[in-house]
C-alpha cells in the first residue's frame, strides 16, 4: 500500500473532524477517477484492435470500414459512405479469380479474364502473362494494360467509370482524390498535411468521399446553362442579321448586340464599365480609359474573345496602350464575371454571353 493510501485510511479510521473527512473524501474521489480512466483506456485499445481487424460485425454502422488490400503500404482503414462501399464491391473492385479489376473500363472487363491456361493477354495482343500478374503492382505488359489499378506502369491508365475518363496511373494512390468516387485512392494512402498542393479548393485529399452526385449535378447544371444560352442566342442572331459577313461580330452577327450596351463590374478597388466594341474604363480615384475599339478573335470551339486595344498609354511599359480583353463564355445572360489586370496595362475580363453559345440546332443534334 502506498503512502497516500495509508494516510487516507488513517484519516478514515481515526476520530475525525469535518475537515479531515472532507480531505478523505477528496482523496478517495481522485483514486476512483484514476481507476476509471485506466479502464477506459484499455477498453479503447481493445476496440481499436477489433476495428483494425476489419471484422464484418463492425460494418453495421453509418460508415463502413473497408479493409484495404494494401500489401506494401501501411494498412490504413478509411471511412467510406456505405453506398460507395457497395459500389466498390459490386462495380469498381470486381474480382476475377482473385484479382481485383480496379481501373478497368466496364466495357473492357471482358478482356480481363484468365485464359484456360491461367494467362492474361495484354491489350496490345502480342504478350501474355500469368493472370496473377494483373494489378500486382509490377509492370509486365509493354502497353501498361496489366496494371490498370496501380501506378506500376509508366504508360498505365486508370479508368474512372463515373466520369467516363482515363487518368494517368501515376495518380493512383497518390493521396489526391481524382475520380469523383475516390476509386483511384483505394489504398487510402494519405499525403502529409503540410505537402504543398496546387492552389485550388478543388483538390481533395484521401481518404476520399464519394462526390459523384456533385459531379453529376455540376455536369447537368453546365448542360442546362448551355441550353438556356443557346435559346437566348436566337434573339442575338435576329439582331445581328444585318452584320453577317462583316467579320467582326461573329460568323452570324451574334456579337453585334453586345456593341449596343455597357456592362458594369465592381471589384474591391475599382468600378469597371465595359462597352464592348466602344470603350472600357476603370474608375477609382481617377477614371482611366483602359480599352477602346474592338476586334473579335477565336472561334466557337476554342472560345471567342474581344480585344479592345486603344486605351490610354501613359505609365505603360514602352508607351503601349492599355488593352481590355473580353474572354467570352456561353451563359444565359450578358454578365461580366471578373476583371483583373493580368499584366501591366492589360485587363482581362470574364464575360458570359449567349452570343458565345452553340447553336440550338447543333445542340439538339447531339
Ligand atoms: C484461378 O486461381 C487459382 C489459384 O490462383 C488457379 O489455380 C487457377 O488456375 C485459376 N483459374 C484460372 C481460370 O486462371
Ligand atoms: C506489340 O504490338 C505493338 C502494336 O500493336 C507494337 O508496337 C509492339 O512493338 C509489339 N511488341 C512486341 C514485343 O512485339
Ligand atoms: C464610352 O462609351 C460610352 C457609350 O458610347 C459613352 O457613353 C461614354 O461616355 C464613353 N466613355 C469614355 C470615357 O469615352
Amino acid at each position: 500500500m502506498d503512502a497516500p493510501t495509508q494516510r487516507h485510511l488513517r484519516l478514515m479510521g481515526g476520530r475525525s473532524n469535518p475537515f479531515q473527512t472532507l480531505i478523505a473524501l477528496f482523496v478517495t474521489a481522485v483514486f476512483f477517477m484514476m481507476f476509471q480512466a485506466s479502464i477506459l483506456k484499455n477498453l479503447q485499445r481493445s476496440q481499436l484492435r477489433l476495428l483494425n481487424s476489419g471484422s464484418e460485425q463492425h460494418n453495421k454502422g453509418k460508415y463502413t470500414k473497408l479493409d484495404m488490400m494494401a500489401m506494401d503500404a501501411p494498412r490504413i482503414a478509411r471511412e467510406v459512405n456505405p453506398k460507395f462501399a457497395q459500389k466498390v464491391i459490386k462495380e469498381i473492385g470486381i474480382k476475377v479469380n482473385g484479382t481485383i479489376l480496379r481501373g478497368v473500363m466496364k466495357a473492357h472487363r471482358k478482356f480481363y479474364v484468365p485464359s484456360k491456361n491461367g494467362l492474361f493477354t495484354c491489350l496490345n495482343g502480342n504478350q501474355t502473362i500469368p493472370w496473377n500478374a494483373v494489378n500486382n503492382n509490377y509492370c509486365d505488359c509493354a502497353d501498361g494494360t496489366d496494371e490498370p489499378g496501380t501506378s506500376a506502369c509508366k504508360n498505365g491508365r486508370f479508368y474512372c467509370e463515373p466520369e467516363h475518363q482515363y487518368m494517368p496511373s501515376s495518380r493512383v494512390n497518390d493521396g489526391i482524390c481524382d475520380c469523383c468516387d475516390g476509386s483511384d485512392e483505394w489504398k487510402g494512402v494519405t499525403v502529409a498535411p503540410d505537402l504543398k498542393l496546387p492552389v485550388s479548393d478543388e483538390v481533395r485529399r484521401a481518404p476520399c468521399m464519394d462526390v459523384c452526385m456533385d459531379y453529376e449535378h455540376t455536369k447537368m447544371r453546365e448542360l442546362n446553362i448551355v441550353k438556356e444560352g443557346a435559346e437566348a442566342k436566337q434573339a442575338y442572331l435576329v439582331d445581328g442579321a444585318q452584320h453577317v459577313g462583316d467579320g467582326n461580330f461573329g460568323p452570324n452577327g451574334e456579337f453585334y448586340r453586345l456593341s449596343l450596351d455597357c456592362y458594369i463590374f465592381k471589384s474591391p478597388g475599382y468600378i469597371y464599365e465595359i462597352c464592348p466594341y466602344v470603350n472600357s474604363t476603370q474608375s477609382g480615384k481617377d477614371v482611366w480609359l483602359i480599352g477602346a475599339g474592338g476586334k473579335l478573335e477565336g472561334s466557337l470551339e476554342e472560345g471567342y474573345r474581344l480585344v479592345m486595344p486603344d486605351g490610354r498609354g501613359d505609365h505603360c511599359p514602352q508607351g503601349r496602350k492599355r488593352t481590355t480583353i473580353l474572354n467570352f463564355k456561353c451563359g444565359p445572360i450578358d454578365k461580366v464575371k471578373y476583371v483583373s489586370e493580368k499584366e501591366v496595362c492589360v485587363y482581362s475580363a470574364k464575360f458570359d454571353t449567349p452570343a458565345a453559345c452553340p447553336d440550338l440546332n447543333t445542340l439538339e443534334a447531339t
